[in-house]
């Protein structure tokens, strides 16, 4: 016995199936409308198989379907006209002298966005995404320029490095002050002690008073009478309150007593020219361009 029987409330076969012994299944086949939606469904499906990729294949391929359809080569053609398109700008970048670039209305949206691609890739990993810097890495967001921040002196500096391997690169070294003995480590201590005296930040007045004679004779040639700095060697402005490598005392005596010597790599032969002379617009547009 099948257990189908007429529903009394409805008038509809039941299919048979109960629960909980009252609860009972109405034999109510689906709509035709949904029918014929679902077989279409199948149809197209099939035949989406048969025109574009659709199926792996054992051979690690895919079935490439009746029109050999590919969103790679899409992607390629837009890549070959984009990069039509942009043919046009890198020429404008070459024909302009650097210091006109930033009066360009028309160049300077595809320098500034080119630039910040290329800085992210590039130099954010040592300077941060953001060029803010950190200790070592010069911020490149303010005012405070070692080696200067006219577009000139940054495309200088990215071209050719400071104290690479490259033969051009920017190369004044600060000397090792104590690794090679030249100062005694009560020396340093006062020396440093007067750099911090610069920017009102000394913690012995009477370490900082011996250690003015000192500069004087061992720092001033480089780093100025005043401790103003020179960016022809690269020294920095020692009186700004701005630190390369920190304003505590020991790291005032650390780079006295290594000399420090950072290292910023060239960029002639791994950038195309173009493309460094928008990062160097790029730089100097950041804030703190002179
Ligand atoms: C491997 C780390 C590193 C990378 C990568 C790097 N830099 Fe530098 N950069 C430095 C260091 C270190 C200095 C400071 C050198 C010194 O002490 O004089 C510097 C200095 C500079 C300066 C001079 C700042 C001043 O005050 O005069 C500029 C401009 C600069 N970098 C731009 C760039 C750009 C643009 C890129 C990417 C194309 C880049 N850097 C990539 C480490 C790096
Ligand atoms: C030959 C030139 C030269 C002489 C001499 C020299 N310096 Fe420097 N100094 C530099 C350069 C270049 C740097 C930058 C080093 C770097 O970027 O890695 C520097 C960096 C420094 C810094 C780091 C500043 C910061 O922002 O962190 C201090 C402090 C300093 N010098 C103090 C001195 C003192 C004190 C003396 C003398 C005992 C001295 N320097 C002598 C060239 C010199």
């Amino acid at each position: 016995m099948s257990g189908k029987e007429i529903d009394q409330v409805t008038g509809v076969e039941t299919t048979g199936h109960v629960w909980d012994g009252d609860i009972k299944e109405l034999n109510k086949p689906l709509p035709k409308w949904w029918l014929w939606v679902f077989y279409a469904c199948i149809v197209w499906a099939i035949g989406y198989w048969a025109v574009y990729p659709a199926w792996p294949t054992l051979s690690g391929s895919y079935t490439k379907g009746y029109f050999g359809y590919s969103q790679r080569e899409h992607v390629a053609e837009q890549v070959a006209a984009a990069k039509a398109d942009q043919a046009r700008y890198y020429q404008q970048i070459a024909d302009t002298p650097l210091d006109q670039i930033e009066k360009n209305q028309e160049l300077m949206p595809f320098v500034m966005a080119g630039g910040a691609a290329v800085f992210g890739d590039n130099c954010g990993p040592c300077h941060g995404k953001g060029a803010q810097g950190g200790p070592g890495y010069p911020n490149l967001n303010d005012d405070d320029w070692l080696w200067g921040g006219t577009p000139d002196a940054i495309h200088q500096t990215i071209m050719h490095g400071i104290r690479s391997t490259d033969a051009e690169t920017r190369q004044m070294q600060m000397p090792r002050f104590g690794l090679d003995g030249i100062l005694t480590p009560e020396q340093i201590r006062d020396a440093a002690e007067y750099v911090l005296s610069l920017s009102n930040s000394a913690t012995d007045q009477e370490a900082a008073k011996r250690g003015a004679t000192i500069f004087a004779d061992n720092c001033a040639a480089c780093h100025g009478e005043d401790g103003k700095g020179n960016q022809d060697v690269g020294a920095p402005n020692l009186t700004d309150a701005i630190w390369l490598y920190g304003n505590k005392l020991s790291d005032v005596e650390k780079t006295i007593e290594t000399g420090r010597g950072g290292v910023m790599p060239f960029w002639t032969g791994r950038l195309d020219p173009v493309t460094i002379k928008m990062l160097a617009v790029y730089v100097h547009s950041l804030g703190g361009g002179k």
